[in-house]
């Protein structure tokens, strides 16, 4: 079994993973039943489940979609009709759930990269209500993330400026450290911790060794995912 990073919980599977996070979502929601929900979403593959899980039967009906807001942790900057495109990946996985279109807030990709970055940033901003963050108010009540097999999380590779960025909210990512390798807009990490939770969503064999990696103490982005963070590793991600 791989050492796991602090407040971790081990589930069955990939179905339980998704579940524990849809519960937490839930939970979120009716601990705030009278003010807008912020959720910040992880893109590539793994989240797929969840966002299919809360739009279908067993919690279309417990989510106010109506105050549900819809943020990007990072983007591939590509039209969002392109395969590539998280914006497209959310939409296709979130299928007919109820979301009202001035809530679903994805990253800009009609510009240059740097023109889109300015504008998301000014897009969050604009809905947080302030141009500083707030450690008493975080920004999103809920940043789902994920564990590149490089130890990536959103667009934050290994070596990339943005990184290091501590004060800008959102960044551009000239190039991508994994496929696709197409230049990528990322939250920074800032940007990510302001939240009431963090759940780091990690499932399947191929993370054992970023996990191991990260275990050994290796300065991989992912090891500065700050803020309250759990862990949502399956089985097969840990190693038991
Ligand atoms: C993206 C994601 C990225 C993802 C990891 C894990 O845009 O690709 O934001 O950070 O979470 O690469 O991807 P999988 O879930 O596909 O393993």
């Amino acid at each position: 079994m791989i050492p796991l990073p602090t407040n971790s919980e081990i589930l069955a599977d990939s179905d339980a993973v998704a579940r524990a996070a849809a519960e937490r979502l839930t939970a979120l929601c009716a601990a705030a039943p009278d003010r807008p929900i912020a959720v910040c979403l992880s893109g590539g593959s793994t989240p797929k489940r969840l966002y299919a899980l809360l739009a279908g039967p067993d919690y279309r009906g417990a989510l106010p979609w109506a105050r549900l807001h819809w943020f990007f942790g990072d983007e591939r900057h590509v039209p969002w009709d392109d395969a590539a495109s998280n914006v497209r990946m959310v939409r296709d996985a979130f299928a007919d759930a109820p979301i009202p279109p001035g809530n679903l807030h994805g990253i800009p990709a009609n510009g240059s990269l740097a023109e889109d970055t300015a504008a998301y940033e000014a897009a969050l901003k604009a809905f947080y209500g302030a141009a500083a963050l707030d450690r008493n108010r975080p920004l999103f009540d809920l940043v789902l993330l994920g564990l590149g097999e490089d130890g990536h999380t959103a667009s934050l590779f290994p070596g990339r400026a943005a990184v290091d960025e501590s004060r800008a909210w959102v960044a551009p990512v000239p190039e991508a450290g994994l496929a696709p390798f197409v230049p990528r807009i990322t939250l920074t990490f800032p940007a990510l911790a302001s939240a009431y939770s963090v759940l780091v969503l990690v499932t399947g064999e191929a993370k054992r060794t970023p996990l191991q990696r990260l275990a050994e103490g290796e300065d991989l982005p992912a090891a500065r995912i700050t803020g309250p963070v759990t862990w949502l590793l399956d089985r097969a991600a840990s190693d038991t």
